[in-house]
Formats: structure tokens, sequence, C-alpha cells
């Protein structure tokens, strides 16, 4: 087992320093097995980096005890030694990267013994990398950070050190499994699961030695492109033999394969409906194959019509989901995971909490978030996720799925996610998965931590200052209120209000002279609030105890309308924008207060630097043309009489 030494991409949050406390002292590994070996390297290297060589009792002494269960772990200090007890070989790999956050506190006064235990079972990153560069999408879909770590134009990378540093960089977030290609299976890409297996062979060797399985996303019709058979329908005996066959083929090849991923009859990929079949026949069918081997497939939720006539007010894109999945509880295998956006729409800067998530009870869940700010400012703003995600896992039964996904932000690009304050998110997304309830400040801190190696207190606070806040700061410069989408169609970048207005896609803000908002109502709209339980049904039914901050999302109302903050929603508009763009000037100037002082290194200054003047310049292009629109179409003055374009 060697660890991966790269020496031109940014270390993220394993630099050399962050293993000083454990280099520096002495470390015992009681524990065999291929995990084990990878924490004996670890703790090999980080003596070779901050040893003296001497001898002496052990510090750190590290072994196994079932008692911890799968994933788990204790930790405990007494007499000058800290102990860590993984529950398997996993629990160890965790524990191990625990004492590294802990850095010296983990060598100081007794601890009490603290047992620790995964919330999610899986905590997962879908990548959407592609092999082939695809001509609209690229190499990597919705990617924000250069190509991917995986493919280069149409070919394996023939040096996967990359995945192997990625590999050790998750798990020591704590995540498990990975699914390696684009969930919009295309041609070349679907040859994965057969000619090109040995592909996907070669990227789970570089997360085996850190605990992660591969997963691998399928294309429905499979048995046709790939088998030659003429119909992919999950009821016929030849199509279900085909992916037994194919299944158990994958098995032989790599033993620990995770499952499959499958985005069916969505956004033109096929799917059972072609055949009269329901998902859960599809989703079975895939699930009888992996059973034999343990392995899941996660069946995506992610079924609308995007081929919608604008002029129909009774279709919601927001319902589809739970149209389609709600009448099937009940009716998945136990393998088969439903794998459900976590609002309504398609991560929006701000969505009520999925339905489907709620009233499923009788179907194992996959919570998804994206990882990757498709929405939420594409790596060149600082957007810091996990405040939202911690609200999402919050709210009522969100955290007793399972497993907790997420559309991965990480490319080739040197500091992994472009935007080097992006790498906050994936670190993040990796510690709620293991603990929701974590207070997203203190993993900003553990991400400080790590990244800048325990640095003093006046970088601390200005990272701080710079991203505790910065969801709501985007929130308040892009579309108002819950109200969705309002981005240049296709890329989802910057500012476009009507951009998708009048498109098949079903994201409509419906602003006219007198008012703006999508009435999803029983009493008068499209019934989605019926789709919740007692009770968020009434609570978003009902203008007045419905939540500001999702008021559009849910109502059509008069821009006179008073929100619970007491100002209308035309004032509260034009004084979020104005607001946010200010704040997104003053992160700037958090940042260039660093300039020259050397408390972060040159390159990666400049880097922030360069993404928060972009940011600085888009928030003003949405503050602009947010405030431009309604005052166009309301005739309604800020009350503050500040200039709008
Ligand atoms: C969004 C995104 C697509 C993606 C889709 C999905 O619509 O824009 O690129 O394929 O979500 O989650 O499947």
């Amino acid at each position: 087992m060697t660890i991966p030494e790269l020496t031109d991409v940014h270390a993220a949050w394993l630099p050399p320093e962050a293993f000083r406390a454990i280099g520096s002292r002495r470390t015992l590994v009681r524990a065999d097995g291929p995990l084990a070996e990878t924490v004996r390297a670890e703790v090999t290297r980080a003596r070779a980096g901050y040893g003296d060589g001497s001898e002496g009792p052990y510090d750190l002494v590290l072994g196994l005890d079932a008692a911890e269960g799968a994933d788990g772990y204790a930790i405990a200090r007494r007499d000058g030694v800290t102990t860590v007890t993984g529950g398997d070989p996993a629990g160890l790999l965790y524990g191990f990267f625990h004492v590294v956050r802990l850095g010296e506190a983990a060598f100081g006064a007794d601890r009490e013994t603290e047992h620790h235990r995964p919330a999610m079972r899986r905590r997962m990153l879908d990548h959407w990398d592609n092999i082939d560069v695809h001509p609209v999408m690229g190499q990597v879909e919705r990617g924000y950070a250069g190509g991917s770590i995986f493919w280069d134009k149409g070919a394996p990378r023939a040096d996967l050190t990359r995945v192997r540093a990625y590999a050790r960089l998750l798990a020591a977030s704590g995540v498990n499994a990975v699914a390696i290609n684009n969930v919009n299976v295309h041609a070349t890409e679907a040859h994965l699961l057969t000619d090109r297996l040995g592909e996907v062979a070669a990227i789970a060797a570089e997360l085996r030695p850190y605990g992660i399985r591969v997963h691998l996303s399928v294309n429905f019709a499979s048995p046709i492109a790939l088998g030659g058979l003429p119909t992919a329908d999950p009821l016929d005996e030849g199509v279900r033999a085909w992916w037994a066959r194919t299944t158990e083929q994958v098995y032989a090849t790599i033993p620990d394969f995770g499952g499959y991923v499958v985005k069916a009859d969505s956004e033109g990929q096929p799917g059972p409906f072609a055949y009269g079949r329901t998902h859960a026949d599809g989703a079975n069918m895939l699930a009888e194959a992996l059973a034999p081997f343990g392995g899941v497939v996660h069946w995506r939720a992610f079924v609308y019509n995007h081929r919608q006539d604008w002029r129909d007010r009774s279709t919601d894109r927001a319902r589809a989901a739970y149209d389609h999945f709600a009448p099937l509880d009940g009716r998945f295998l136990d393998n088969a995971i439903l794998q459900v956006k976590h609002g309504p729409m398609d991560f929006q800067t701000r969505e009520p909490v999925s339905p489907v998530i709620l009233e499923m009870r009788g179907t194992r869940l996959a919570v998804e978030l994206q990882v990757t700010q498709e929405y939420t400012g594409q790596q060149r703003h600082v957007c810091y996720l996990a405040p939202m995600w911690s609200e999402i896992l919050a709210f009522e039964n969100v955290a007793e799925a399972g497993d907790l996904v997420a559309v991965s932000n990480a490319g080739d690009d040197r500091y992994w996610t472009g935007h080097p304050l992006a790498q906050a998110n994936l670190y993040a997304f990796g510690r709620l998965a293991w603990d929701p309830g974590l207070d997203p400040a203190a993993v900003l801190d553990e991400w400080i931590d790590l990244t800048f190696a325990w640095p003093g207190e006046s970088l601390r606070r200005t990272l701080h200052a710079m991203m505790d806040g910065s969801w709501r700061t985007y929130e308040r410069y892009t579309a108002p209120l819950g109200v969705g989408f309002m981005v240049r169609p296709g890329h989802h970048y910057g500012p476009d209000v009507d951009g998708y207005e009048y498109t098949p896609w079903g994201t409509y803000h419906f602003a006219d002279r007198d008012g703006v908002g999508v009435d999803r109502t029983r009493a008068t709209g499209t019934g989605f609030t019926d789709q919740y339980p007692r009770p968020w049904s009434d609570v978003y039914e009902s203008l007045e105890r419905c939540p500001d901050e999702l008021l559009l999302f849910f109502h059509h109302v008069p821009y006179g309308h008073v929100l619970h903050s007491g100002s209308t929603v035309i004032q509260h508009i034009y004084d979020t924008h104005f607001a946010g763009a200010e704040e997104a000037a003053e992160t700037r100037l958090h940042w260039e207060k660093l300039a020259d002082t050397g408390a972060v290194d040159p390159d990666l200054y400049a880097r922030v630097k360069e993404r928060l003047d972009e940011q600085v310049r888009c928030a003003e292009e949405w503050r602009d043309q947010i405030n431009a629109y309604f005052f166009r179409k309301s005739g309604v003055p800020d009350a503050r009489g500040r200039r709008i374009p």
C-alpha cells in the first residue's frame, strides 16, 4: 500500500502538517488486513515526516472490537495513551482520521471514551463524469473543476494516483462509496458495464485501500445496446437473464462492487415506461440481479415531463416525483434504494424538502444533494452549503434515510474544486453524512484547521466571515423567496429572469404586473401542498403560515403582500438584492486584507481573489437585472430611492 504523493496538486484537507501530531509520536496498530495496512502506511509516512526515530512507550494504540459496530469506533485517552478501537477495519480507518482531525488535542488531557457511528450507512458521491467529451456537457456534466480524474477525452487516465489521493481525502471526511460516471449514460459510457469493465476495476483498485466501494451508472436499455436483445422490458425473461449474467460478470471482476445507479425515464433516458411497466418493476429487476452479491441499485426519483407546454397550468413539475413514486411505496425490494433529490424541483438555492422523503416510509431512501454548485454559483462564487444541508437534514425524518448521496464537485483542477474554498463543501458533505447534527460552523473549523494546519485566529475569523453566511448571501442576490430558476438556460450561470418562462422545462415564476410566484395550493393552485403530511400541508397551504423564504414556491402573491418580516414582497426583493451584492463585495474585502500577510499561499490567494472579482461582478448583474425586472413589471419604486437601472 503506497500513500499517493502529488507534487503539483493542492493537498486540500490533508497537507503533511495535518499529520504532525501523530508523526511526532509513537503509534501501534493492532490489526491486520488491507485497511489496517492503510492505517499502518499512514502512520509510517507521518513518522517519516515528523518522527525523531526515538524509542519509547506508545502514545497512540489502534485496535479492533466488533462491539463498536460497522464503520464505528471509540476514542479515549488515559494515562498518556490515546486509544482508538474500530468496530471493523473501516472503523479503524475512520478512527485514525478522527485523531488526525484532533491534531495535538488528541494527545492532551485525558478523554472519556467517546463512541462514534455513522448516521448514514452509505455516504456516497456521484460523479457526473463522461468518458468522451460530450459536445454540450463536456468531460464532466455540471463540472466546474476542470476535467475528470478518471477519464481524459475518451480514454481512461493512465496514471490514477490522483484517484487514490481523492479516495484518501474522502475517507478522511467519512465517504464510503463513489459512483464514477454520469447518470446520463451515453453510448460510450454504457460499455463500462461490459467490455470496458476493466476501467471500472482499475478505479475500484485505487478507491479500495481507503474503504470506498465503486458504483456504476448504467443505461436501462443496456440489454438492447450491449446485449443485442430486442427489448429492455424488465419483465422479459431474456432481459432478466441478461442482467443476472452481466452482473455476475461484474462481481467476478470486482468482488466488492457497490451496485448500480439508474436515471430512467428522465430527461430523455430510457426506462420501464416504454414497456408499460412501473419503476418498481425496473428497479426490482436490477435489485434481483445484484442481491446474490450484496449489491444495491440506487434508482433515481427525478422523473418528470421535460417537454411540458408552458401554457398548460395544470402540470406542475414539483408534483412529478411524488405522483410517480408514492403509489409504489412498499413495492421496492430491500436492496432497491430510491434516490430522491432533496427538493421537489432541482437543486435550487432554496426549496422545501421533497414530500417523497416525508411520505415514502415503506421504501429505502437515499437523499441526494448537489455539492457541485450548478445553481449556487458554479464554484466561481463562495457558497458554503453546509448550512443548507444541515437545515434539510434537521427536517422531519430526512436524517433517517439510510444513504446520503451528493453530486461531487471535484475534478482534475489543481485545487480539486476550482474555487479553493469549495473544498469545504466536499469535506462538509462527508462529515454531515456521518453526523447530520454537526454544526456547520464547527465543520468549517475542522476544514480550516486541517487545510491551513491550525492557523491563527485572524485567518480563521476571515474565513468564517466569508463563508458562514455565504449561502444566504447568494440567496439574497439571486432568485427571491424560493421562486427558483431565473438563471441563464442551458449552462445555468448568471441571471435571466424570463429565460425559462416560456420553455418546456416546467420551471416558471409567473411574474406579471400585479404579482409573482407559483400557486401550488390545493385551494386555487396545482394541489402540490396536498402531497405533504400534516402539519406541512397546512403550513405551506396557508399564506399566513408559509415561511417567507418559501413563499413564492407555494403562492402567487401581489407585490404589496406583507411578509412576516414586515416588508412587502417588492421591497424585500429590492432590499435583499442591494444587501446581497454588498455582502459579496464585503466578502472580497475580507479576503483582500490577507494580501501580502503570508497567511495563505500566494497562488491560492490569487485563485480565490480572481473568483471573488467574478462573484462581485455577477452579484451586481443579478441585483440589477432582478431589481430592474420587477420595477418595470410592478411600477413600484424602491422606498429608499436607490438607483435601479
Ligand atoms: C439537472 C442538471 C442535469 C442533470 C440532472 C439530473 O437537471 O441540469 O445536468 O442531468 O439534473 O440530476 O439528472
